[in-house]
């Protein structure tokens, strides 16, 4: 509970100086991944509850050794799609600005 309580500051902090900050381990959606409602799609654990997009620890396996990882999850939010094909599809979320995707992404790939 206590460390939830750090990690859950971090990431405020981090907003508020607009730096990211990824929390390896940490299983709660950043606020600003909430505030754009990923969570009524996505779960940061995998899971048995069925989701439409999939997990983003999932995503963080399966980008782990991919050096365009970054640029290909920014382009899914901004662009949406279903590229990927595993899953359905996803909407476009072309309203985050930079600093808001490099938070999200920082936190995607830091949870494997
Ligand atoms: C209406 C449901 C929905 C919402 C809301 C949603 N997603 Fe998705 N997301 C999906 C689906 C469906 C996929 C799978 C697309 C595919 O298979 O190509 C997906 C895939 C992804 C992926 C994986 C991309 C990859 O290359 O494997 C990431 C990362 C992601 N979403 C992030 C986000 C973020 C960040 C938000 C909030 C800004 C968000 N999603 C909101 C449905 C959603």
């Amino acid at each position: 509970m206590k460390r939830t309580s750090v990690v859950v500051a971090g990431i405020l902090f981090g907003i508020t100086v607009g730096t990211s900050s990824a929390t390896a381990g940490t299983t709660e959606m950043p606020e600003v991944a909430k505030k754009h409602n990923c969570n009524a799609c996505h779960t940061v654990e995998i899971s048995d509850k069925p989701m439409p997009g999939p997990a983003w620890k999932d995503v963080a396996l399966k980008y782990q050794k991919d050096p365009l990882a970054k640029v290909k999850i920014v382009a899914q939010i901004s662009k949406g799609g279903n590229a990927n094909g595993r899953h359905g599809n996803m909407p476009a979320f072309s309203n985050l600005d930079k600093n808001e995707l490099d938070m999200i992404v920082a936190f995607i790939m830091g949870l494997k």
